[in-house]
């Protein structure tokens, strides 16, 4: 609403400013660049968001250094732009704001094209010519928009279970034949199913999207997918064909039986609208006349337990015209819920996004060839295998090996994740599984021809995960912290599985909140997952319940529950992704579930202190009786974020300008933190409980939860504890994210590097000495010494330690927002352990940001890049005596950059966008 408001009043000073676009000859040549609508999307279709706002970035030049205005204009037709606009021209804007400006025209409907255009003004008040047309195109944004009918076969009279008792829903296959009688000018397919569908049109895959829908709480929000599918089509006969399987709707999920014994059919959905060149409409749609199958190929399919595929069930083609479904029967066709929401899919969906070889074969066992791809991931095997007509071929997936060789699987519990493929005939096959994924790096074969030696090439690893790039990278002269970084980039590819997942391979892989919060700042780092996080968060705020409180998995499938610290994820996430992208709509949307949240804990608390359920700060290394929990008692934790809410949802309150909710908040967190002092904090700065955790002094120090006078007394007791334990860290999940935290603010950056370079157990690199390409749920999850940690929790592909990522990026490197969203950057880099060099970069909504340092003889070189549109703050180590070059020249003969302050050891310098080498010496 504030956004709105201010661009509001944006418009009205536009009015008295001179006209800077209209007719003017540009005086700069580039134009701006990277035109995204909302969330980062680029020319979408099907697009969810008919409230957009408008981002781009302003072209690298030494020239352009900043913007003073823009002009947007919003048009129905490309030919209307850049004069013409009928949807919306926002007029000549002062404003240096490139990013997030919404749109202010006449209301968006569905299926609705949308073409879009900007320009800028400079530093300079010269004018750059218009972008190139952008253009976004509305999905079915609702419900009634579907002419369509959920359609499924009959349910079975009897399901048939397998070996473990879990019941079978076999995968249906759906079809239609119809004619087209015209030339096409555009076709898009709109489909969903509640389990997880392919479609294909006349025998061809549509779009190159697995596992979708993906998750959502199905019995409120089910997202929907777009595609252009023009050329799939013919003038004339056509067929198009759904093959719908489990996934999360009807499949075994969550470790629990009652969770997935009574599950219901799959159903699916979809309208095909078609645009003829003459301007005649017509829609396919799935209704009562459409024929299914259970009896194809795919025979069996779940998410745990894997894939059987029966070759000699293949109906070749099956979704092409001419096809005889003679045996099919018609489907049984419903009509929508009203209460469930039909809405475009908020982020792109899971696709395959690498391959992985096979470095390596062994054969432990007689007929039993392990493939090693080097590295845990997840996805599907791509086969390409000899095999004898109806020998059936095992396929199994394990994410280490025992001593002998052998398959590793206890760790997956009851998930069988076992794909089996049952020849039709002899000779080589091609084959992937398509409704299940596996975490992985070994794969073993058997049944196949034994006849022919096995070959590396058999076996490919399809690495699949929600569709988006990388958004930043690091590296180092130290290679296992190189490893670390490699590690955690393969944690979330992993684990962001179109929801954040706790880990991808047993029989789990649900929405752990805690595990989401603790990684939010280091994902955002490495990968753009802005709009994977706000379409998640979608999910956590339907999965709120009534009291306010937020469940620990979402989509929810476990009941009404609640855990401190994982349901922070509530305000710490949206806190997270609008500090930094700077996109306020995160906080607009999610401000009255962080309220709520608040209010449960305040419903809760007694004289603030908040003692709440918790899982703890899980898996801490050393805890007493072996608890998972950890030694921090609830009560600690609970109040602790109970501190952390009020806070988030204060600062929240202060961006969106509710400034009595603001001052409400500000004194409850205040005395949330008078309480938390009091409670848990003798006079002497010691815990008072029974043990004395570094975490417990963690949360003290990192969510400021003592007055700075105690954080004094405080700080000693968490070196002490920390130097008690050899300089190791003694944390879980909730405490490990904080150390870097705390003793950076606290200027204990070298004791800080001492803890993650430590070799030894409980520590980063402890786990990468034992042979780790992923993150582990626990610092042993195995050792060559030990073998490997309890199998009932120890999963090889667990991303909350990852956390660490932020300071890596933050503090190693040294590149972190000063104003939400990198408006202004901080550049402060802090040289240290054993490192020679590190740099990173990070593609930030203006541009890419860069920092790179490295020691050499005269002092130290810090190579820095600052985007267009933005300013910077760089803290850069000196000694005093010591001095800085910039570009090889003296500071003083620089107009981009001045030195705001320096002290014995570091100068705060101010730059203007550009590229920098600065140099220190005597
Ligand atoms: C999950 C965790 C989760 C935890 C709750 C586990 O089973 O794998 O990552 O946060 O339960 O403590």
């Amino acid at each position: 609403m504030i956004t709105k408001l201010r661009s509001k009043t944006l418009l009205v000073l536009a009015a008295v400013i001179i006209c800077f676009s209209c007719g003017r000859d540009s005086s700069i040549s580039e134009a701006p660049g990277s035109l995204v609508v909302s969330e980062g999307f680029e020319n979408p279709i099907g697009f969810y968001d008919n409230e957009p706002s408008f981002s781009w970035k302003l072209p690298d030049s030494e020239t352009i250094k900043s913007q003073t205005g823009y002009r947007i204009v919003v048009a129905g037709n490309s030919k209307l732009l850049p004069k013409k606009a009928d949807l919306w021209d926002s007029g000549d804007v002062s404003s240096d704001q490139s990013a997030w400006i919404e749109y202010d025209g006449p209301p968006l409907i569905s299926r609705q094209k949308v073409y879009w255009q900007v320009m800028f003004v400079d530093q300079d008040g010269n004018s750059s010519p218009w972008s190139q047309v952008a253009s976004f195109e509305l999905g079915l944004l609702k419900t009634d928009d579907w002419k369509a009918k959920w359609i499924s076969l009959a349910a079975e009279e009897k399901r048939d279970t397998t070996e473990k008792g879990h019941s079978i829903i076999r995968p249906q296959y759906l079809r239609k034949a119809f004619e087209l009688d015209g030339d096409i000018e555009q076709a898009r397919l709109y489909v969903t199913s509640r389990g997880v569908f392919e479609a294909q049109i006349n025998g061809q895959k549509v779009g190159h999207d697995v596992m979708t829908p993906g998750w959502t709480p199905y019995d409120k929000r089910i997202e929907t997918l777009s595609y252009e599918v023009k050329d799939y089509l013919n003038k004339g006969e056509n067929a198009i064909g759904l093959i719908v399987g489990d996934g999360w709707f009807s499949g075994r999920i969550g470790y629990n039986r009652k969770h997935w014994i009574h599950k219901p059919v799959p159903t699916a959905i979809c309208q095909l609208e078609i645009i003829y060149k003459n301007g005649k409409k017509e829609t396919i749609h799935s209704d009562s006349e459409w024929f299914g199958t259970r009896k194809g190929p795919i025979s069996f399919s779940s998410i745990y337990d894997g894939e059987v595929y029966d070759a000699n069930l293949e109906m070749k083609g099956w979704s092409n015209p001419g096809f005889e479904a003679d045996t099919w029967i018609p489907v049984e066709a419903k009509d929508m819920d009203a209460d469930i929401n039909l809405v475009p899919k908020r982020h792109l969906a899971v696709k395959e996004k690498s391959r992985l070889t096979a470095l390596n074969i062994s054969e432990p066992e007689p007929g039993r060839i392990v493939f090693d791809l080097g590295q845990n991931m997840v996805g599907i095997p791509d086969l390409k295998i000899p095999v004898i007509k109806n020998q059936k071929v095992t396929i199994r997936f394990a994410e280490m090996l025992e001593q002998d060789g052998k398959m590793y699987t206890v760790n997956y519990r009851s998930a069988m994740s076992t794909d089996y493929y049952i020849p039709s005939a002899d000779g080589v096959i091609s084959w992937q599984p398509k409704f299940t994924f596996h975490g992985f790096r070994y794969v073993e074969l058997s049944g196949f021809d034994e006849s022919v030696s096995p070959q590396k090439e058999w076996v490919t690893g399809i690495v699949q995960y929600s569709d988006f790039e990388k958004s930043g990278y690091f590296s180092s002269s130290h290679d296992k912290l190189n490893k670390l970084q490699s590690n955690i980039n393969w944690g979330l590819k992993g684990n962001f599985f179109d929801i954040p997942t706790d880990c991808p391979q047993r029989d789990e892989r649900l929405g752990w909140t805690g595990d989401a919060q603790v990684i939010a700042p280091s994902s955002i780092f490495n990968c753009d997952v802005h709009a994977f996080w706000t379409s998640w968060l979608q999910s956590v705020r339907e999965e709120q319940q009534e009291d306010g409180s937020i469940p620990f998995v979402v989509p929810n499938i476990l009941g009404k529950n609640f855990s401190s610290g994982w349901a922070d994820a509530a305000t710490v996430i949206p806190w997270e992704i609008y500090f930094r992208t700077g996109d306020k709509k995160v906080l607009e949307e999610n401000y009255e579930m962080m309220k709520s949240l608040v209010g449960y804990y305040k419903s809760k608390a007694v004289n603030h202190i908040a003692n709440v359920n918790t899982f703890g700060d899980w898996l801490q290394p050393y805890a007493k009786n072996n608890r998972n929990g950890g030694d921090t008692p609830n009560d600690l934790i609970g109040t602790a974020y109970y501190a952390r809410s009020v806070d988030l949802t204060m600062k929240a309150a202060e961006v969106l300008g509710y400034s009595k909710e603001y001052t409400e908040f500000k004194a409850l967190r205040d005395s949330v933190r008078r309480a938390f002092e009091m409670e848990f904090i003798d006079s002497q700065g010691k815990l008072t409980t029974e043990n004395e955790t570094q975490t417990g002094y963690l949360m003290a120090l990192g969510f400021d939860l003592v007055s700075q006078e105690m954080a004094q007394k405080v700080l000693p007791r968490l070196i002490s504890k920390i130097n008690e334990a050899d300089n190791h860290l003694r944390t879980g999940f909730l405490g490990t994210p904080l150390l870097a935290t705390v003793l950076d603010k606290y200027g204990l950056t070298d004791l800080m590097y001492t803890i993650l370079f430590k070799e030894t157990y409980p520590s980063w690199f402890y786990s990468i000495n034992q042979g780790a390409t992923t993150m582990w749920e626990r610092w042993n999850s195995y050792s060559h010494e030990d073998g490997f940690g309890d199998a009932g929790m120890n999963s090889f592909n667990h991303y909350a330690y990852g956390a660490i990522g932020q300071w890596m990026y933050e503090r190693i490197a040294g590149i972190s927002p000063l104003d939400p969203g990198y408006k202004r950057i901080l550049i402060a880099p802090v040289p240290g352990g054993p490192l020679k060099f590190a740099e990173a970069e990070y593609n930030s909504i203006y541009g890419k940001i860069s920092s790179g340092w490295r020691k050499v003889d005269t002092g130290l070189e810090l190579k820095v890049t600052i985007p267009p549109n933005t300013t910077a703050q760089i803290i850069i180590p000196i000694k005093k005596g010591m001095k800085l070059l910039v570009d090889n020249a003296d500071l003083v003969n620089q107009t981009e950059v001045s030195v705001v302050m320096r002290d014995e050891t570091s100068m705060v310098l101010e730059a203007s966008p550009g590229s920098y080498l600065f140099k220190t010496m005597l």
